[in-house]
């Protein structure tokens, strides 16, 4: 098989990028060891950006965001006894983000490039990358009925999530470097059939630890508490969850509204981020080349963006053979993806109790809760990076 460009990897990256060339008329095959079913079911975040919301309307894929999507104009944060807002919408001079589930967007990207007659392969195995140094690379693979194929293309993607095969193609040292930093709690999320507790996310700062109360439609919500690593999901009952969650919201004068539990789960936390983003006819994007703790809301944000870059920069190429933002596409990624990565390790160290905290601390996290929701000039950092930069 022959094509222009070879994306490994169908999430919101891989098919998103394959959905922006098509519409410029670059022809891609995506690969993905997961079958469909899989991609469609995986729970993940659920916050989108500004820019992601226009780029999704902007690229005919709003529709159903548009009708099972909440768009929230603020945030609250609770800390020392209270719950105080910050009014996003306003801050920014009219922006807000969306909430609906990163798998919801891949249900929409893959119907829609499969309606488009998309080339989408899904429980693919036995992936090999090769020639990468050279202008014809080639992407082997085995297809889910067993057969081998071979595509040979001009660019290959790597989009292939923070379990990476492709990252690994770059030589360490001489060319990969990676920055990382991990975190000594995880967060054990949950999926409740239940009213929701707040009409708006509660980011919550309690002496028990963090917690986040978030939200899936009217009558499924999505509430997080902060827990060690090595949590088991099957120690903790309804019951208990319900109270822990309640023992760290209720001194800010709210509560949670319980209901059944249907789903729970226990998610690693780490900043990662691998330099450069590209090596010879191999560019990375999303979680393959960067990952950030949940509580900036940035992940899906962060690989949409990386691709909206890659597709003009291809886009460039395909029009008039001009490498110049392929060329820069490391740096010009990067910038966002290292203020991303301030904004999630800021949010994840204001709001979270660190095992060896002091009182001291624990004072210190509540005098910048205290500036972010009362000086409006760090109320309006915080809003305008929550909310997004715009997609340049
Ligand atoms: C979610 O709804 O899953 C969610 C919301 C906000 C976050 C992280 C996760 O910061």
């Amino acid at each position: 098989m022959r094509t222009q460009v070879g994306i490994v990897g169908a999430g919101p990256a891989g098919l998103m990028l394959s959905h922006l060339l098509h519409l410029r008329g670059v022809e891609s095959v995506v690969i993905d060891l997961r079958t469909r079913d899989d991609i469609e079911e995986t729970i993940k975040a659920g916050i989108l950006e500004q820019g992601t919301v226009d780029l999704l309307r902007q690229t005919g894929l709003g529709d159903r965001m548009m009708r099972d999507g909440f768009v929230h104009h603020g945030i609250n944060l609770a800390f020392a006894g209270g719950l105080r807002r910050i009014n996003l919408y306003e801050l920014t001079g009219g922006r807000a983000v969306m909430v609906y589930a990163q798998h919801e967007v891949l249900i929409d990207l893959i119907g829609r490039r499969l309606a488009d007659g998309g080339d989408v392969r899904f429980g693919v195995s036995d992936t090999q990358v090769e020639g990468l140094e050279s202008d014809r690379p080639t992407i082997r693979f085995t297809d889910a009925d067993g057969t081998a194929q071979i595509v040979e293309c001009d660019f290959v993607i790597g989009a292939d999530g923070s379990r990476t095969y492709t990252r690994f193609l770059m030589p360490e040292g001489k060319v990969r470097r990676s920055f990382f930093r991990q975190y000594p709690f995880a967060w054990f999320g949950i999926l409740a059939e239940a009213p929701p507790s707040s009409d708006e996310l509660i980011y919550a700062h309690s002496d028990r630890g963090f917690m986040l109360i978030s939200t899936r439609s009217p009558s499924v919500q999505r509430l997080y508490f902060q827990c060690d690593p090595e949590t088991n999901v099957d120690d903790w009952s309804d019951d208990r969850i319900w109270s822990e969650f309640e023992a760290r919201l209720s001194p800010a004068g709210t509560s949670v509204k319980p209901g059944n539990i249907f789903r729970k789960d226990v998610l690693q936390f780490r900043s990662f981020v691998c330099e450069p983003m590209q090596w010879g006819r191999l560019y990375l994007a999303g979680d393959a080349a960067h990952t950030v703790p949940p509580t900036g809301a940035k992940g899906m944000n962060l690989a949409i963006a990386d691709v909206h870059l890659l597709d003009r920069a291809l886009g460039a190429y395909y029009q008039s053979k001009d490498t110049g933002l392929l060329e820069s596409y490391t740096d010009d990624a990067l910038r966002r993806v290292w203020r991303g990565q301030w904004f999630s390790f800021w949010m994840t160290s204001m709001l979270h109790r660190f095992s060896d905290a002091t009182d001291f601390d624990l004072r210190r996290q509540i005098a910048e809760l205290d500036l972010v929701t009362s000086s409006t000039s760090a109320a309006k950092t915080l809003a305008d990076n929550y909310t997004g930069l715009p997609l340049t």
